[in-house]
C-alpha cells in the first residue's frame, strides 16, 4: 500500500482517515477525491502531517475519467471508499442523489479499478485493495431479542440512504465475484466526533444545546445505536487496510447499545460540566420529543468479534470520553462551526425541523 485514493476525504470521516494515513505511515501517499458537497469541506483537511504527500481534488465519483485519470497518474494501488451522501432523514426528503452517488458512484469507481488494474495492469494487481465503507444500517431494524448482525446477516435496509449503500455493497462483491476485483468491506455502527455535518444528531445536539435551542428526539427517544468513536473506526480501516483481507468483511462496532434518549442527556450532562457558565443548563431542559422519522429503525447491533479476533482491534474511546473529547471540539472551533452553518444547512434544518412541529427552534 503506498498510494492511495480517498473518496470523500473531505467529509467527517474521510477526513479523520486521511489525517491517520499522512501520520502513521511515512511510506504513503493520499490522494482525496471529493465533490465538496454541503457536507464536505476543505477546513476538514488543514493541519494534515505531511502536505507533500497528500494531493486534494475537487470532483465527484460519478465522473469515471477523472477517476481512471488519477488511478493512472498516481499509480494507485488502494482505493479507501468513504464519498457517499450520507444523512437519512435527507435520503427520506429526496432520495436520488443517495442513489446517484452512493449506487452509480461506487459503480463508477469499480469500473475504473476493473480497468486500471485488471485491464491495463497499471500496477501490480496483486498488491491492490478497493476497499468499500459501509454502514450497520444495511441489516435494517434488529428485534429487541435477536443476535447482533454478524458480517454474514441478511441485508434489510429500510431508507432509501441504507437501501443506496446495500445496494453499492452488491456492487462491490459482484466485482470480487465476477472479476476477482480485490474488494474488502467494512460495516460501521454510527460514528460521532470532530468535524461530523451538523445535521447528525451529536453535533446537532451539542450546537443546538449552546445557543438553548430545542434538542429535538424523534418520536419517543428510544430507538438503538451503538456510537463508535471517529478515531476508532480509522484506526480500524487502518488495520483493515494492512491486515485484511480482500474478499472478506469486517464489522466495526463497540457493542454497547445506547438509546438517543441516553446520548442526549449524556451530551447535555458533559456540557453542563464543561460550560458551567452556560445560560441554558441544565441543557437536559431543552430536550423535546417530535414527529417521528418514517420507517425509523428501532434497534442497530452488530457483533465486531471477527474484527477483535482477526485483526486485533478494540476500540479505546469510551463513550464518556468520547462525547467529552467532542463536545470540547465544538466549544474551541467556532469558526468551523459558522462556516457549517452555510445557506444549503440552514434551509434543511428549516424545512426537517418544521415538519416535526419546531419552527423557528433551529
Ligand atoms: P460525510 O457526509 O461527512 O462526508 C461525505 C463526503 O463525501 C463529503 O465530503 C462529500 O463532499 C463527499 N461526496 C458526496 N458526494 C460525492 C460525490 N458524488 N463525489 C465525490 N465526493 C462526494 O459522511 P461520513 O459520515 O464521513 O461518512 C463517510 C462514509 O462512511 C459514507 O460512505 C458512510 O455511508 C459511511 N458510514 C458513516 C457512518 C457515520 O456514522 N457517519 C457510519 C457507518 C458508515
Ligand atoms: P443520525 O445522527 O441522523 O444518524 P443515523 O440516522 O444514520 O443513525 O440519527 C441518529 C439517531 O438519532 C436516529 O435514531 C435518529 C435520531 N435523531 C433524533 O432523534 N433527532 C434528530 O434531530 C436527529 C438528526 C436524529
Amino acid at each position: 500500500m503506498k498510494s492511495l485514493l480517498v473518496t470523500g476525504g473531505a467529509g467527517f470521516i474521510g477526513s479523520g482517515l486521511v489525517h491517520r494515513l499522512l501520520a502513521v505511515d511515512p511510506s504513503v501517499h493520499v490522494v482525496t477525491l471529493d465533490a465538496l458537497t454541503y457536507a464536505g469541506s476543505t477546513a476538514n483537511l488543514d493541519n494534515l502531517p505531511d502536505l507533500e504527500r497528500h494531493r486534494f481534488v475537487r470532483g465527484d465519483v460519478r465522473d469515471g475519467p477523472l477517476v481512471l485519470r488519477l488511478l493512472r497518474e498516481n499509480a494507485i494501488d488502494t482505493i479507501v471508499h468513504l464519498a457517499a451522501e450520507t444523512h437519512v432523514d435527507r435520503s427520506i426528503a429526496g432520495p436520488a442523489p443517495f442513489v446517484q452517488t452512493n449506487l452509480v458512484g461506487t459503480f463508477t469507481l469499480l469500473e475504473a479499478a476493473r480497468q486500471a488494474w485488471l485491464s491495463e495492469r497499471v500496477v501490480d494487481p496483486g498488491v491492490c485493495r478497493f476497499h468499500h465503507v459501509s454502514t450497520d444500517e444495511v441489516f435494517g431494524s434488529l428485534e429487541t431479542d435477536s443476535p447482533a448482525a454478524i458480517e454474514v446477516t441478511r441485508y434489510a435496509p429500510t431508507s432509501p440512504y441504507a437501501a443506496a449503500k446495500a445496494g453499492a455493497d452488491h456492487l462491490a462483491w459482484s466485482y470480487w465475484r465476477t472479476y476477482g476485483l480485490p474488494v474488502s468491506l467494512s460495516i460501521c455502527s454510527n460514528n460521532y466526533g470532530p468535524r461530523q455535518f451538523p445535521e447528525k444528531l451529536v453535533p446537532l445536539v451539542i450546537l443546538n444545546a449552546t445557543r438553548g435551542q430545542t434538542l429535538p428526539l424523534y418520536g419517543d427517544g428510544l430507538h438503538m445505536r451503538d456510537w463508535l468513536y471517529v478515531d476508532d473506526h480509522c484506526d480500524a480501516l487502518w488495520r483493515i487496510l494492512k491486515l485484511g483481507r480482500a474478499g472478506e468483511a469486517y464489522n466495526v462496532c463497540t457493542g454497547r447499545g445506547s438509546t438517543n434518549l441516553e446520548i442526549v442527556r449524556l451530551i447535555c450532562a458533559t456540557l453542563d460540566r464543561l460550560a458551567p457558565d452556560s445560560p441554558y443548563a441544565p441543557h437536559a431542559s431543552l430536550v423535546r420529543f417530535v414527529a417521528d422519522r418514517p420507517a425509523h429503525d428501532r434497534r442497530y447491533a452488530m457483533d465486531a468479534s471477527k474484527l477483535r479476533q482477526q485483526l486485533g482491534w478494540a476500540p479505546c474511546e469510551s463513550l464518556e470520553g468520547g462525547l467529552a473529547r467532542t463536545v470540547q471540539w465544538y466549544l474551541d472551533h467556532s469558526e468551523w462551526v459558522a462556516a457549517s452553518s452555510h445557506e444549503e444547512h440552514r434551509a434543511w434544518l428549516e424545512r426537517n425541523y418544521r415538519g416535526r412541529g419546531m419552527a423557528g427552534s433551529s
